[in-house]
């Protein structure tokens, strides 16, 4: 049986990786996915190919998460096309990495832009419809990296420690309306972001890892499905640990 029959999910930054492959699950268990990026041609693409595997119906969307205009149309598409917003994931982030003493302050902002205000302003747009609903989910791609900081991403950290605190905050403020607001941290997950790191950090890194492997994307998305589901509907304000051990 399919989990998500008659259900709507969003995901950010669905061009590829962890967005990409969480779209993906929503639609292999039945659910319509809205798929939005800052690259809107990519996600096109993206939802075509979820489309034709899947069956299920998939709306792309150019926008930026950055943007609160960009942000509140992603979220009236959706209700345009599928009359109504289940689930919300805040995927999309991105990373500019170096030891802070190097790190421009122009960087550091726009990474609070993207993977901090972009979840807050998507969150704002898409729970006036689950207010009114009564009922929805909220699940936020943070990371072991704000849980645990890393030398050379404190800006990342720092953006994805701020998004453990908008869902705890979230988290108590909607609790009254049935909408759960979860966090998933992923630990290092092979992904274009992850490609980047020199072969000598890699195996440094898999040392680290107690169950000495990288995570798969498919390891995110599973946990965030659960989070999404009447599996977890007694949790909220959480961070799931997708790690493989190397935060405890
Ligand atoms: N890969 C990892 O090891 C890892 C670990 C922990 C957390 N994460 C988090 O998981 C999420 C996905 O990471 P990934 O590895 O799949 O990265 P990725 O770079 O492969 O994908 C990120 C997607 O976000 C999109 N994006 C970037 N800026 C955007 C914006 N302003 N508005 C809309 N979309 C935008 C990109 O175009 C891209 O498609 C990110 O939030 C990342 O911080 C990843």
């Amino acid at each position: 049986m399919k989990l998500f029959v008659g259900k709507t999910a969003l995901v950010t930054g669905a061009q590829r990786g962890i967005g990409f492959e969480t779209a993906r699950a929503f639609a292999l268990q039945g659910a319509s996915v809205v798929m939005t990026d800052v690259n809107g041609e990519g996600v096109k693409q993206a939802a075509e190919i979820i489309e034709k595997e899947t069956g299920a119906k998939t709306l792309a969307l150019a926008s930026d998460v950055s943007k609160s205009a960009d942000c509140e149309r992603a979220v009236e598409e959706t209700l345009k096309t599928f009359k109504k917003l289940d689930v919300l994931v805040n995927n999309a982030g991105i990373t500019s990495d170096n030891l802070a003493l190097r790190m421009k302050e122009e960087d550091f902002q726009v990474m609070l832009d993207v993977n901090l205000k972009g979840a807050f302003l998507m969150a704002k747009a898409a729970s006036r419809s689950m207010l009114r609903a009564r009922g929805g989910r909220i699940i936020n791609i943070a990371s072991v990296v704000g849980q645990m900081g890393n030398a050379g991403q404190a800006g990342y950290a720092a953006s994805k420690a701020g998004l453990i605190g908008l869902t705890k905050s979230l988290a108590r403020e909607f609790a009254s309306r049935q909408i759960l607001v979860n966090a998933v941290a992923p630990g290092f997950i092979q992904t274009r972001m992850t490609d980047a790191l020199k072969d000598e950090a890699k195996a440094r890194l898999l040392e680290l890892i107690p169950l000495r492997r990288f995570g798969a994307a498919g390891d995110v998305a599973r946990a965030v499905l659960f989070l999404a589901g009447e599996d977890s509907a007694y949790i909220t304000g959480q961070v799931l640990a997708v790690n493989g051990g190397i935060y405890m």
